[in-house]
Formats: C-alpha cells, structure tokens, sequence
C-alpha cells in the first residue's frame, strides 16, 4: 500500500537501513567490488527485448540493493505503478489520470476513466492519425494551389517539441525524404525567420501543437506563419490545407481559423512530456511513416509491460531509478550525465532533461510538506564522441562526481566502413577509465618506462592521477530503430515515475513553470508601451529602463 501517513519516507525502515550503508559505499573502490565478485556483470545486468541494460558499475552490493528493492516495496510502488496503469488520478494537484501507457496500448486491453474506456478514442485518433499520414506521405493531401506537400513545419514547445523533435532526428536513418520535417519552438523570431526562409508556402504544412492552445511562445509563432501563409497571396481558406492543429482545445484552435476535421486530439490525462505517443508524434509519423511510428509504439508498449510484470529484481526501470536514487539522494550526486554514442540520439539529452527535471524538480510531498532529502537530479550532456572533447575532463578528474548513463548500439543504424567500431571502443573506453581511474602507482610505472627523471614523475603524478570510482550505466541496443527507440523511452518514463513515488513528490504537474510566464505577461506591455511598473525590484525595474532607452537609442 502507498504510504499515506504524514511519516516521510525518508524515515521507513529501507530508507534507514540505507542511510548506514553509505560510507560502506564511498570507502569500497568499484574495482574492488569486480576483483570481489567475478559474476558481478551477470548479476547486476539484465536484457529486456533488445536492450542490454549494465548497471554493475555502481556502488552498490547485495546488501544495498535488497535494501533499496525493500524501499521500494515499502513506498507501496506496486500499488502506485497499477494505479498509473489503471487510469486512476494520480496527479492530485491537478486531478488527473496519468495514462501515456494507453496512448502505446497495443493489447488494447479497456482503461477506464470517469466511466469510459479511453481506447475508444485513442484508436479513433490513431485511425485519423495513419489516414492523414498516408495521405501526406502519398500526395493525395496537396497544399492551397494543388502542389504536394514537401515541408512540415511542427511549431510547439517543451513537450511539443522535444519529443517529436528528438524521435525524428533519432530515426532519421530508418526514414525517406518525402517528406522534410522542420521545428519552430522559440519566441525569438529569428527561429521562425530562419525556417521558413528556404521554404515554399505552397508546399508547406503547419502542425500547431499544442495541449492548451495558450502556450504564448506558440501562438505568437503559430500567427507569424499564417501571416507569411496569408503574404503569398493566399486567402484565408488556404489556412485549411496548409494548418493542422493537436491540442486539447478544440474552441481556441477554431478561434485561430484552423477547420475542425484538421484537429487532433489530446486528453487531460497525457502529460506534455509524455506526449510524443499522441498525435504530437505527428511529424514523427510524417517522417517516418505511420508503420514506423507504430512500431515506436509497440516498443514503448512492451518496456510498458514488463514494467507492470516484472519483480522489481528483474525489472529495468525501478533498477535504473534505484541506482539514480541510490546516487544522488543517499551518496549526494547532484546531476546525472546522458552521454548516446549513437548520432541520431543527439538530441535524447534534451529531451530527458524536460522529462525527469520538469517532473521530479519539486522540493514538496504529495501532502505539500516540505520534503527532508535531495530529489530530482539535474540532468544534461550530450552526444558522449563530442562531450569527450570538451567535458569529459571533468568528469575523469573534477571534484564533483557526475553519474552517468552511456547508451550505444551493437550495430549502427547506417553502417559506414571502419567507423562503428572506433566509436564503440570510445563507448567501452570511458565507462572502464571512469570505473577504474589511475592511481599513483600506475601513473609512476607509465612514466617509469617512459623514462622521465625522478623530479619530473614526482611533479606530474598528482596531476595524471585519475580518481576514478564514477558509477556508470551502460545501455546497449540491439540497433536504434522505431521499436528499440520506443522502449528506451519508455524505460526512462518509468524510471522518472519510479523515482517519485520514493521521493513521495508529484511527478505529473509542473507548476514551477508558472510563475515566470505569468510575470512575463505582465512585462511584455511595459515594454510595448515604454512605462516601466514601479513595483519591480530595484535590479528588474533598472533593467528594463535600460532596454526600454537603449532601444530608442
Ligand atoms: O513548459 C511548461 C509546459 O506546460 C510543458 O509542460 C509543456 O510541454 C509545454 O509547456 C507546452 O505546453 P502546450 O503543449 O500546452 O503548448
């Protein structure tokens, strides 16, 4: 059963345990834990359909992961995961169901909420979804002069964005050129001009996504592409070939002049972070084509179930989420490094960055009492090849300790002769040299035999020792594909829920997020008008004059 007391669970039994086997932990070298036990990759890895997940290279013992598979099971994690699964209201701050999972249902299993079975509508969608694809893809949807289609531009941001925005470049191999598929998310107009420069109004079609349909920095885009639309010499029923909408409101995006058979629909109860398996997936769809996008789908629904199947011993989520805990909140890692040696994953950090910051940055419990332990760690990095060469210095040697997950693929989604393997010795380089470091000794032997003097060796020492004891993860596909890339995702959406339900804090809303839009708001006609409020503090109020002077200037 969740916990419901006012008891933290920071003081459960697990959690206590857990606390006394810390300095067990930072004193054991990982080295010593491998020269221990010689079966350690075979115990502390797991394959789930392709993806080989290792997480032997963490400190963690026997001990510590009974303890914190006991946590899990004293946070009443079952109990929570079937609730997600069931459709019941897990996001209390906003009351709302939590059913990304049925977006991917491939069972097609019924998920009632408030009564009705959801997969009604979601094969509804899915339906319009694929006969809107195919008609894209094959010509029949042409644009306002008769010409096909040859450019989508998706303008949306955050979960409108990220999602889609990072699939379709991930499986870009897998993908034909029909289709060219752009992004637009930011407010600087720069974006926009930028995009539609080398494009062709007659050609292009315009996704507007978005789940509320006020999301500023959208509209304000979405207005400057019907302008440019409308500056070809188009009327304004040209809007209904070259506009299609997903959002949730249904009455603003009318208001915005875009037909009703040109909408698709979103429901309260997908997260914008979780969105991409609706039809916010559309440019996915697009690129890719509709078989592809399923095949995403199903991926994503079979990490689904072996999250909800499996014991949690064996389970790929709730051991990545317990090494991330096991890290940040009981060893004090702040961050966590998302480092893909697979180019089309360039953009994967970005987008767990939305994921898991914009879910577990919360300090409060479900109840709103403060909680009194770290939470959500602060997730970046980029493609692992390039980060070699600009932070990897850091990692190796900086004071600080950056986890890290390392995800690569046995064969590359576009073999190129004499490249995969290079990459891939990078791949398995790294995790060793941040596992094992270099002590004193090492490095003396190394220049020894290079035959430095004596004065030199005692000076450069210090300076070549490397630590080492970085825990890492390593994620191995089979190959990025639709099918491998849907379950990865999945199994890091899991891994986020996971991480909330022990940090007992409300992963689905994102209320942090409001404050600044809401200030925003009352800024942008101060600016407009030139008549600053006095009510700002002395450093914003003195800001703004300066650019409300320098613009005149
Ligand atoms: O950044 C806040 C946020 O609400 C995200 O959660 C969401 O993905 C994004 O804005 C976009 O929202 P919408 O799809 O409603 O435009």
């Amino acid at each position: 059963m969740p916990t419901t007391s006012n008891t933290p669970n920071s003081m459960l039994p697990a959690w206590q345990s857990l606390l006394g086997r810390r300095q067990k932990a930072k004193d054991t070298p990982l080295r010593a834990l491998f020269e221990q036990d010689p079966e350690r990759f075979q115990k502390y890895s797991l394959k789930v359909q392709n993806i080989l997940l290792d997480y032997s290279k963490n400190p963690i013992d026997d001990d510590t992961l009974a303890d914190l598979i006991k946590l899990a099971h004293e946070v009443g994690l079952e109990d929570w995961r079937d609730r997600m699964f069931r459709g019941d209201k897990i996001n209390p701050t906003e009351n709302r169901a939590v059913l990304h999972t049925a977006l991917r249902n491939r069972s097609n299993t019924p998920v009632i909420v408030d009564g009705v079975n959801v997969m009604e509508s979601v094969n509804n969608e899915l339906k319009r979804m694929r006969q809107f694809v195919n008609a894209v893809r094959k010509g029949h949807w042409r644009g306002h002069s008769g010409k096909k289609i040859t450019d989508v531009v998706n303008i949306g941001v955050g979960g409108s964005d990220l999602g889609p925005r990072m699939v379709t470049q991930a499986l870009k191999p897998q993908a034909d050129d029909r289709i060219s598929v752009h992004f637009i998310s930011n407010v600087d107009g720069v974006e926009i001009a930028e995009t539609l420069r080398s494009l062709n109004p007659e050609r292009v079609l315009f996704v507007v996504a978005s789940k509320t349909f006020t999301t500023s920095e959208t509209m304000t885009n979405a207005e400057t592409a019907r302008n440019w639309l409308m500056a070809s010499a188009f009327d304004h029923e040209a809007v209904a070939k070259h506009f299609v909408a997903v959002s949730s409101n249904q009455k603003a995006v009318k208001a915005f002049g875009i037909d009703g058979k040109n909408i698709f629909n979103m429901w309260d109860w997908v997260g914008g972070r979780f969105s991409l398996w609706s039809a916010i997936g559309l440019p996915i769809a697009l690129k890719i084509g509709f078989k592809g996008f399923e095949e995403m789908l199903t991926g994503a629904h079979e990490m689904d179930l072996h999250f909800r199947d499996q014991p949690f011993e064996k389970n790929a989520p709730v051991l990545l989420a317990l090494t991330t805990l096991w890290n940040s909140t009981f060893l004090g890692c702040q961050t966590q490094a998302i480092l893909p040696y697979d180019w089309p994953l360039q953009r994967f950090a970005a987008y767990l960055q939305q994921a898991e910051m914009e879910s577990n940055g919360k300090s409060v419990d479900r109840e709103g009492n403060q909680v009194p332990y770290a939470t959500g760690s602060i997730i970046w990095g980029q493609l692992g090849i390039d980060g070699q060469h600009a932070f990897y210095q850091y990692l190796h040697q900086g004071n600080t300790i950056v986890p890290a997950d390392f995800i690569g693929s046995v064969a590359s989604s576009t073999p190129v002769l004499g490249h995969h393997d290079k990459l891939m010795s990078n791949f398995f380089a790294q995790t060793e040299a941040l596992m094992n470091g270099i002590t004193a000794e090492e490095v003396r032997a190394d220049l020894e035999a290079q035959g430095l003097p004596e004065e030199q060796i005692k000076k450069l020492i210090p300076h070549k020792v490397h630590p080492g004891n970085r825990p890492t993860n390593t994620i191995l596909l089979d190959e990025l594909d639709p099918h491998s890339l849907g379950a990865l995702i999945a199994l890091y959406e899991h891994k986020l829920f996971v991480l909330g339900i022990i940090w007992d804090i409300c992963s689905f809303d994102q209320w942090g997020v409001e404050l600044g839009k809401t200030l925003a708001k009352g800024i942008l006609p101060e600016l407009q008008n030139s008549k600053v409020s006095e009510h700002h503090d002395g450093s914003t109020r003195n800001l703004i004059h300066y650019y409300i002077d320098q613009r005149k200037a």
